[in-house]
Formats: C-alpha cells, structure tokens, sequence
C-alpha cells in the first residue's frame, strides 16, 4: 500500500446525521444528579424524541437543584434508584450517572423492572457485579449499554478502522494507559477518592477508557492472565500538589483507592497487554499507546482518552518495497460529538428494535483486567482471570 493509499483508507469516516422521529417520545430519566450527569441532561436537551420525566439523587435537594439549573421543568424527583423506578411505571430509558458503587444495584434493579440503562462507566467495581449485572439484562432482554463515549469519536474509530483493515498483521503486543501527573479528580467533592463510593480508583476514572480503546480495536479478546500492581503513595500524602494547590490537604486522609495501577494481561490469541495508569506521579506520561502487529505498528500519542482527544496525529510504521516507512494519519476534523452520540445510539435502539451499542459482553472483559489487577496487587503473583460465561 502506498503511502497516499493508508491515507485514503481511513478518510470518510463520518456518518450521516439522520432525521429524528419526534412523534413518540421516550420517557426518561436520571438516577445521580452529580458532575456527569450534566453531560446526560445537556444532551438529552437536543433531542426531540425525549421527554425527561424524573430525576433522583440521594442527597436532599440535589436532583431539584439540577434541574432548576438546566432548566428542566415538569420532573418528578425521587431520593434514590428505587424511589425513582417504582413510582414510574412507563419509563423508556435511565441513565445511571451514580459513583461507581452504586452502579451494579441501580442497574440490575432498572433492568429487572423491564427499564433500558445507560449505564456510566466503569460498569461496575467487582465481577460479581458484572457478572450480576449481565445476569439481569439477559432476563430482560433490555438494552444495556455502557458510557464509554470515545467509542464515537472520530479518532478513536480510526485506531479500530487501521486494526481491522489487517495491515498490522497479527497484533502481538499493546501498550497502553497514560496518566497525569497531578490529577487526583475532586472538582465536586470527594466521590472519586474513597472505597465506600468509588471502589476503584485510576483505574476505574481513566484505565478503563485506555483499555477500552485498544481492546475494542483488537476486537476484545478474552484476557486470561495478569500481574498486577497498585499504589497510592500520591492520594495519601497531605503534601500531594493538588492537595496543596487547592487547600484540601485533608483528603489525605480519607483517600483510600488506587491513584497508580499497573498490569501485565495475557490475551486470548498470544496477545500481550502491558498497561499502567496514574492519576499522580513524579513523570509527565507513561508513555504513547503501541500496539505491534508483524506487518505494522500504530503509534497513538498518549492523550485524556475520555473525549478521543489527541494533540497528534496518529503514526503508522510500517514497510514499503523493503523500506521502513512511517505514514502519520492526520487528526479527525469532523465536529466532535461523542457524548451526543453516546445517548442518541442507545435511543436509536430501544427505537428501531436495534442492538445494544455497547455491551456489556466486551465491557465484562475491561472489568475483569481492572479486577485482575486489584487481586494480584493483593496477592503479590500472577493470577489467572475467570470471566463467568453468561
Ligand atoms: N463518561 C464520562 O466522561 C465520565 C466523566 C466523569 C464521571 N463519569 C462516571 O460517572 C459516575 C458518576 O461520577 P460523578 O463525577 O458524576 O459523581 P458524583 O459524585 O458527582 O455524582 C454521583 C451522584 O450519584 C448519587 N447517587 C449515588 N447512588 C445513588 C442512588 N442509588 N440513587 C440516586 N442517586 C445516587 C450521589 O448522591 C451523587 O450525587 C462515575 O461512575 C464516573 O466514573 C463518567
């Protein structure tokens, strides 16, 4: 292929936005009116098939307050998951925008009541979560879909176009993560530093989404083994740069997840995963995402994968006639709307009767590396990973 070539094939990527049928409305609501939950709410607004009708929070007040300020009218509010999806019998659609503790519960109890779930990512802290989770959709036959919305970025869905295309050859090894250096997240309170909200830490905040990228490319082989590694020698230090920057030197104190995590994943197909992830550390990055085939290799610059937001192209180093080539495939310029297409994919399917856009039967996979990882780490070995076949 020459080089123009490579170009060429990953061009056209964007999809035509379809009319929306706003004659049947689909009845809608939040559960966890937090910081993501401004995300659902302002995407919601645009779309003319959705009729919002209820919002709980389990903080007083906090639901009403949402909805005054994206000036939401004629909701009901509830005080949490239960409240919310008992009292509204033809609901269409949640979405679980709660910590990531609350999740598993939330879910399982919408789809036991015959409710579809958008369900904010990570899907869960366990497996036995997960593994509960996919129980319920399966009696359902809802859709569940899980909120990794770089899945629709355009960059994002070049990285699987280039794996797919076959001009990597056989993919061999992938490494990925990333991670900041001073980026412990509490810009709305302590939710993400603690085990009775949280759960998990990095990992379940931003590894997820790196793992989810590079995965979904190679088609989410099943993992097998891992060596895991997890710290907090950030989060638990009053003397952390965030902590000082913003006078909230007492979260040392109560810090208690990962804030540094590392893991060596074998992958079904000899496959190997080296990953690490950091909310805090004395380095810029852990490195770009490599992924190696035998007739190519991708290099995608290390980036805040959450919103597919990459500062470079992408690189492909690969062979012409004998010669070592690198071919960079330039940066996206389709508008973004991830997260417009994250929510509307899911409507367009309790819709048209289509699948789920995200599923949790490959998202199982990313929990079960996360959780890999947090058993090595505890265990100081190597682990061997059992997905529970649902
Ligand atoms: N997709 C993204 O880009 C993105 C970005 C940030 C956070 N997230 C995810 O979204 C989730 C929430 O994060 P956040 O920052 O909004 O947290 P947050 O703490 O700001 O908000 C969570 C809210 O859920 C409420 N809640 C918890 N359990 C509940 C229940 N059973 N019923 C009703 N309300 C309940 C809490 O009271 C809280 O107000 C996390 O899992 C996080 O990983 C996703």
């Amino acid at each position: 292929m020459a080089e123009q070539d490579v170009k060429d094939a990953f061009k056209n990527l964007s999809k035509e936005k379809k009319e929306i049928d706003a004659s049947k409305k689909l009845k809608v609501a939040i559960i966890g009116t937090g910081w993501i939950a401004e995300a659902h709410i302002e995407e919601y607004k645009k779309m003319p098939d959705v009729e919002m009708v209820a919002m709980a929070d389990l903080i007083d007040g906090k639901a009403e307050a949402f909805a005054q300020r994206f000036g939401v009218e004629n909701v009901k509010f509830y005080k949490d998951h239960k409240d919310l999806i008992d009292h509204e019998k033809d609901l269409d659609l949640v979405s679980v925008c709660t910590y990531n503790q609350t999740h598993a519960e939330c879910a399982v109890y919408a789809l036991d009541h015959g409710v579809n779930v958008i369900l904010e990512k990570p899907m869960c802290v366990t497996m036995e979560e997960a593994a509960e989770i996919m129980k319920a959709e399966k009696r359902s036959g809802k859709i569940l879909s899980i909120g990794f919305q770089p899945r629709f970025d355009p960059n994002m869905k070049q990285i699987k176009k280039i794996v797919q295309s076959g001009m990597l050859g056989k993919i061999y090894y992938i490494q990925t993560g990333g991670g900041r250096r001073v980026g412990i997240p509490f810009p709305y309170g302590t939710s993400f530093l603690e085990q009775k909200t949280a759960g998990i830490g990095s990992m379940g905040d931003i590894g997820c989404y790196s793992l989810d990228m590079v995965l979904n490319a190679v088609g989410y082989p099943k993992p097998l083994t891992v060596t895991g590694y997890t710290s907090n020698f950030f989060g638990t230090n009053p003397n952390y740069a965030g902590y000082v920057q913003s006078g909230h030197e007492d979260y040392a104190k109560i810090f208690n997840v990962e804030d540094f995590a590392a893991g060596f994943v074998r992958l079904e197909g000899d496959i190997i995963l080296d990953f690490r992830i950091s909310w805090a550390m004395n380095m810029d990055t852990t490195g770009d995402t490599i992924i190696l085939g035998t007739e190519g290799g991708l290099k995608i610059p290390s980036a805040e994968c959450y919103n597919g937001s990459f500062d470079r192209p992408l690189k492909i180093f690969h062979n012409i006639a004998g010669n070592p080539v690198e071919t960079e495939v330039p940066l996206s310029t389709e508008p973004e709307a991830a997260f417009y297409d994250k929510i509307r994919s899911v409507l367009d399917a309790i819709k048209e009767g289509g699948k789920t856009p995200i599923s949790s039967a490959e998202i199982i996979y990313n929990q079960a590396i996360i959780d890999g990882i947090i058993e090595s780490a505890k265990i100081g070995k190597e682990i061997t990973i059992t997905v529970p076949e649902i």
